[in-house]
């Protein structure tokens, strides 16, 4: 049995203030689930220090939204693993849409954030998914595959161990038009099947695999019934500590 695991991306929004708060509304509303269900955060680098503080003894779990592969040096803005480590991250999303496509990463520079990460001891959050022009073309399937073959190049099966997949399609991130159950579940398992097909059947049964775009409270519980959808990566919905934690339950009622 997959633990379901719910990572909040609070992208670039929240101050000093609001992040400190929405840190300990979520650790204290989500408290008796965390046996149950995997929680992490994810806040701006500039507030992972104040969040973890205020996470304090909480079993909630704390990632940063983005990390760079070098080791250290002159590599001006970046942020390396270790100092992710330092800060007490445990998650980090590497591959998000806005970064592939706002900030312009490719799949080859994402393989080696994950190698990075890995090595660092970090648990990435490997995000990929479709645009609404490459859905409509039928594409689906293959960017999808194209994106976990380049990002998994030459990561071993015990590496691999570290990371969760969130399927995200571009077209539903942030515009309030999620993907139909269906069409999560249809990814997810074609994505669990790429995985055993490059791994082996025992790795790809246990690998989390998230969906994220627009989920909310009104929509978690149907999605996470869906057999092959293990969490969720949660947006504009992870600012609001009660329709996250609404999410938190409706997981581990759907997996329970
Ligand atoms: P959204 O974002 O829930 O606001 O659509 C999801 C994500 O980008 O991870």
């Amino acid at each position: 049995m997959r633990k379901p695991f719910i990572g909040g991306n609070w992208k670039m929004n929240t101050d000093s203030k609001a992040a400190v708060q929405l840190a300990k509304d979520v650790a204290q509303k989500c408290a008796g689930l965390l046996d149950k269900v995997d929680v992490s955060v994810c806040p701006p680098f500039v507030y992972l220090a104040s969040v973890k503080n205020a996470i304090g003894s909480a079993k909630l779990g704390l990632g940063a939204q983005n990390v760079y592969f070098e080791a250290k040096g002159a590599f001006t803005g970046e942020i390396s693993c270790s100092m992710l480590k330092d800060l007490g991250c445990k998650d980090v999303i590497i591959g998000h849409s806005e970064r592939r496509h706002v900030i312009g990463e490719s799949n080859e520079l994402i393989n080696k954030k994950l190698i990075a990460a890995i090595d660092a001891g970090l648990l990435p959050i490997f995000c990929v998914g479709e645009l609404i022009e490459e859905r409509k073309a039928g594409k689906t399937d293959s960017v999808v595959k194209e994106q976990i073959q380049k990002g998994l190049a030459g990561i071993t099966v015990e590496k691999a161990k570290a990371i969760t997949i969130a399927y995200e399609p571009v077209w539903a991130i942030g515009t309030g038009l999620t993907a139909t159950p269906q069409q999560a579940q249809d990814v997810h398992l074609m994505i669990r099947q790429l995985i055993a097909d490059m791994y082996n059947k025992e790795f790809a049964a246990q690998i989390r695999i998230q969906y994220g775009g627009s989920a909310n409270a009104g929509n978690a519980a149907v999605l996470m019934s869906q057999p092959d959808v293990d969490g969720l990566l949660v947006g504009g919905a992870s600012l609001k500590a009660d329709d996250f934690a609404a999410m938190i339950k409706a997981a581990a009622e759907a997996k329970k």
